[in-house]
């Protein structure tokens, strides 16, 4: 399939990284997933200002533009050759210097990465009965918000899961909910819906911020606030949601039902609501 790198668009396999690039020496960059349905993408301004916004808190000097970004992944999204529902993965380094040194070097040129790929939605089974999750600590570091490629702790975060025989690891921090291996959470209580708050802590995801818009469209109680992990063994409804997990009811929690044991009635008309959004 065709991929995109450096201002060029060759097949994947003819995409050579230099080891001295300063993603694979040092996970020295960021990246962004961003879904397609049904030819359209889905939020990509949003895709395109997090990421604009994570290069310049890195420093990272790519000449991109948000219009030649949605250039490239609406290229990458019709040329790719995949027929169904995909992601646009893009991906941008420091870029490769000459000699291993921490520091940024000088005159470097951003390698700048995307391709696409198929995108295998939830199964029909996520949504008649939710999901089963545990809770693990959370080991990041302090710069969640930010997308980088250094993701040794959402891999090992999923890999807990994986291990446990369920979908996601809820992450906790000093005595707080932050998110899942790759999504960010949501806990319904007497039809308030909560969800942790926007700071560094935490990936301000783009499904988050459309929760955020449908819950305040439809009217419903819905607050960014700390989430102490005692709420998740109280919670009616725990919600997971990202570009590929969508919003997903947990229904299972470190082998207890959560609430009813059943998705909820919040999630049902939220997710209702979603889904509009996506077809
Ligand atoms: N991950 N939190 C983390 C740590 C994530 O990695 C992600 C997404 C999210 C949800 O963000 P969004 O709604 O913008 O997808 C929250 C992507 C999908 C990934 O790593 O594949």
């Amino acid at each position: 399939t065709i991929s995109y790198w450096n201002g060029r668009y060759l097949p994947l396999d003819e995409v050579h990284v230099s080891p001295l690039d300063r993603g694979f020496l040092f996970a020295d960059g960021l990246y962004e997933v961003t879904a397609a349905y049904n030819g359209r993408l889905f939020e990509p301004e949003a895709h395109i200002a997090r990421l604009q916004r994570g290069l310049s808190e890195l420093r990272i000097d790519c000449t991109l533009s948000a219009g030649d970004w949605l250039a490239i992944m609406e290229r990458l999204a019709t040329e790719s050759g995949i027929t169904g529902d995909l992601t646009v993965y893009l991906q941008v380094t420091r870029g490769a210097a000459a000699n291993r040194g921490h520091a940024f070097p000088a005159g470097v040129t951003p390698s700048v990465f995307g391709m696409a790929s198929p995108l295998k939605r939830p199964p029909a089974a996520w949504r008649d009965q939710g999901v089963a999750a545990i809770t693990i600590p959370d080991i990041r570091w302090g710069r969640c918000d930010l997308k980088t490629v250094a993701l040794l702790g959402s891999v090992l975060a999923q890999q807990a899961a994986t291990d446990a025989g369920v979908v996601d690891a809820l992450q906790l921090r000093d005595g707080l909910v932050t998110e899942g291996a790759a999504t960010n959470v949501f806990v319904v209580k007497d039809g308030a819906i909560a969800t942790p708050l926007n700071d560094n802590r935490i990936l301000q995801g783009i499904t988050r911020t459309v929760i955020l818009r449908l819950a305040a469209e439809a009217g419903l109680q819905l607050v960014e606030r700390d989430i102490p992990a005692a709420e998740l063994d109280s919670a009616d409804e725990i919600w997971i949601a990202s570009t590929t997990k969508e919003i997903t009811p947990v229904t299972s929690l470190n082998g207890k039902p959560v609430g009813s044991g059943a998705p909820g009635m919040v999630w049902r008309r939220l997710f209702a609501l979603f889904a509009e959004r996506l077809g």
